[in-house]
């Protein structure tokens, strides 16, 4: 058995285990859980929210951060450490390139999932618990609104990115980048429209 090798399939099993956890919760957040919400009233936001929301939200943020960081992992094994970050002429790699786009997208939306929609959420929620409706939690509810859609929007390129990057698409070009960025954001457009019709009836 090569064991640097099948520690580093660990490595990226581990990615995109943790991935799945995250990004599935995003999407249950934003194709499912805005939709429901516009559709009850206080008192049950009152009675399920505090117990289904921090339950999805531990699962979301530590998806995250495993995510992150065993991204980061792979990084320093496939780019650094066995420097197929360079091309032989010394230049940057085309699946580099790749990358490095899809771990931007991805470092981003890890940034707003622990520093804007955790937070913000942590008052919302306690807000919603204890019958409080304090005059900054629409501007509040607004911006984690919006990082959560962000995220969403940016998810679909960025796995282009991350597939790309993982030698399935070794080149980098512009028409290339730009189908893939257009039907990534496309695919996530589609799906918040169809969102808020599918799923109403049994
Ligand atoms: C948060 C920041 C992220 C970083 C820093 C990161 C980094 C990486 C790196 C370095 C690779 C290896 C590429 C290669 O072998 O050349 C990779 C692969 C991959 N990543 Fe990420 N990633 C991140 C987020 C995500 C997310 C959110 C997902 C969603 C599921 C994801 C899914 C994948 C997939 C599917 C692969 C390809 C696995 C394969 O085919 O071997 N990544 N990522």
């Amino acid at each position: 058995m090569d064991v640097p090798k099948f520690l580093e399939l660990i490595l990226r099993w581990a990615h995109v285990f943790a991935g799945i956890i995250w990004i599935g919760h995003l999407y249950f957040f934003n194709f499912v859980n805005v939709p429901f919400q516009g559709t009850i009233d206080k008192e049950t936001k009152k009675k399920v929210n505090p117990f289904l929301l921090p339950r999805a939200l531990w699962w979301f943020r530590w998806g995250a951060m495993i995510t992150f960081l065993s991204g980061l992992g792979l990084f320093w094994k496939v780019y650094l450490s066995d420097g197929l970050l360079r091309d032989a002429d010394g230049g940057m790699s085309d699946r580099a390139m790749w990358i490095l786009f899809g771990m931007l997208l991805g470092t981003v939306m890890w940034f707003n999932v622990w520093f804007i929609i955790w937070p913000a959420q942590q008052k919302l929620i306690a807000w919603t618990r204890d019958g409080l409706a304090p005059p900054e939690q629409p501007a509040l509810a607004r911006k984690a609104l919006l990082a959560s859609r962000t995220n969403t929007y940016l998810s679909g390129p960025m796995l282009f990115g991350m597939l790309a990057g993982a030698a399935h698409y070794p080149s980098m070009q512009f028409g290339a980048f730009g189908i893939a960025v257009a039907l990534g954001v496309f695919a996530i457009f589609s799906a918040i429209g169809h969102s808020k019709k599918v799923g109403q009836s049994i």
